[in-house]
């Protein structure tokens, strides 16, 4: 038997599952992995996806998502970003985030390109490159600079060959929040050696203490090298309808559609229906659960502070905890492996993000208060006991 391609092989399993699968068949466990919204998809989405399927919603949608959710899409645009997109060629829908995410990549890189990535950053980004056969390369990012790119560094990892910067804001895994003045200094070194951004904002409105996500693509010059991604998964709590997407110059989204033609078609029509109704109904839902999040990060944060050993990044944005675990004197790998036997708790080693991220493990607070309680009281009396 011939093998399998190259890039089936070198895309591995993110170490989050392994995780899942240690926990597996243990009871009692409290999970801090999912990163997803642990509530119902508000009513009113729903109700808009089912009489679509009711009036005869069946069919294929232009490859490029329904006309009206593209409308939508860039009336909202306008308002958080102060920006115009045309809905005819700047807009695609895709299959969640992370299909825009793919199609961005597989518009921009060619084999053997780099694109930049923070260490930590979103596990998917390095797999997505290694699947245009593209280099990712990983530049150090700490909780001095919220986890945004040093300038310095930045530009130290610029080669002839780096095509691309993924820039995630608010991000996972630490829930860091770039600012407009942190931002223009790395537009300067990026408009310098005429790179595309890749900016990653599906957490953009969870944020917190006032805080606003700014984007890459509001800065001068930048608009036209920008690919936005957003999604419906995070805010909505519609990670199971699939539904995301990206705007950006004419020249990237016109030939995303293109390979979106060839990769899924196009994206559920119910579930574009749906994400109509997300963007065009009450916003009060989405406030709730913000301010849902918010409570359980505070939480999150007095449960830390009072573990001497374990320091915990203030997130900023999204809903996860970054917690350094250096004060132990143990790998995240180990520390997760350790706190899961001992304690019945499960987080994710930082290792996952980067191989820089080693001293951190990863906490998301998409749970409930009880959970969030229960699960802080074990790892308290963990540190106290070991
Ligand atoms: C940083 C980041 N980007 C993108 C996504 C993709 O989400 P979705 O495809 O559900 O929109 C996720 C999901 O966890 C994420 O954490």
């Amino acid at each position: 038997m011939k093998e399998v391609s190259v890039v089936s092989q070198v895309v591995t399993p993110s170490p989050i599952r392994e995780m899942f699968n240690r926990a597996m068949g243990m009871e009692g466990v409290v999970s801090f992995t999912v990163g997803e919204p642990d509530f119902l998809t508000p009513d009113h989405i729903v109700e808009a996806a089912v009489a679509a399927l009711r009036r005869g919603e069946h069919k294929y949608t232009p490859n490029a998502g329904i006309l009206p959710l593209r409308q939508a899409i860039a009336r909202r645009t306008s308002e958080t970003h102060r920006l115009e997109y045309d809905p005819a060629e700047e807009i695609i829908v895709t299959a969640g985030g992370i299909e825009a995410l793919l199609l961005a990549m597989m518009t921009i890189l060619n084999p053997g390109d780099e694109v930049i990535l923070s260490d930590p950053s979103w596990t998917n980004y390095s797999r997505q490159a290694l699947i245009c056969s593209a280099a990712p390369r990983f530049v150090q990012v700490d909780a001095a600079h919220n986890f945004l790119f040093a300038p310095e560094a930045l530009e130290a990892a610029i080669t002839e060959k780096t095509k691309a910067v993924v820039i995630n804001s608010p991000a996972n895994p630490t829930g860091g929040i770039a600012g407009r003045e942190a931002l223009e200094r790395l537009a300067g070194i990026i408009m310098r050696h005429d790179l595309w951004v890749i900016s990653d904002e599906v957490y953009r409105e969870l944020v917190y203490d006032g805080n606003e996500a700014f984007s890459m693509a509001m800065l001068p010059g930048m608009r036209e090298r920008t690919v936005v991604v957003n999604s419906f998964s995070k805010t909505y709590a519609m990670t199971g309808w699939r539904v995301g997407y990206a705007l950006g110059p004419a020249c990237i989204i016109g030939n995303m559609v293109k390979l979106q033609e060839n990769v899924a078609a196009c994206v559920n029509s119910a579930a574009q229906y749906g994400a109509l109704a997300a963007l065009e109904g009450p916003r009060e839902p989405v406030d709730r659960m913000v301010r849902a999040y918010g409570r359980r990060r505070q939480m999150i944060l007095d449960g830390f502070a009072s573990i001497p050993g374990l320091a915990c990044y203030t997130p900023q944005g999204a809903f996860y905890a970054f917690v350094d675990i250096s004060a132990t004197g143990m790998k995240a790998g180990a520390f997760a492996m350790d706190l899961l036997e001992k304690a019945r708790v499960i987080v994710v080693p930082g290792h996952a993000f980067g191989d820089a991220s080693d001293k951190y493990v990863r906490l998301s607070f998409a749970t409930s208060e009880e959970n969030i309680l229960e699960g802080i009281a074990r790892i308290r009396k963990y540190m106290q006991e070991r």
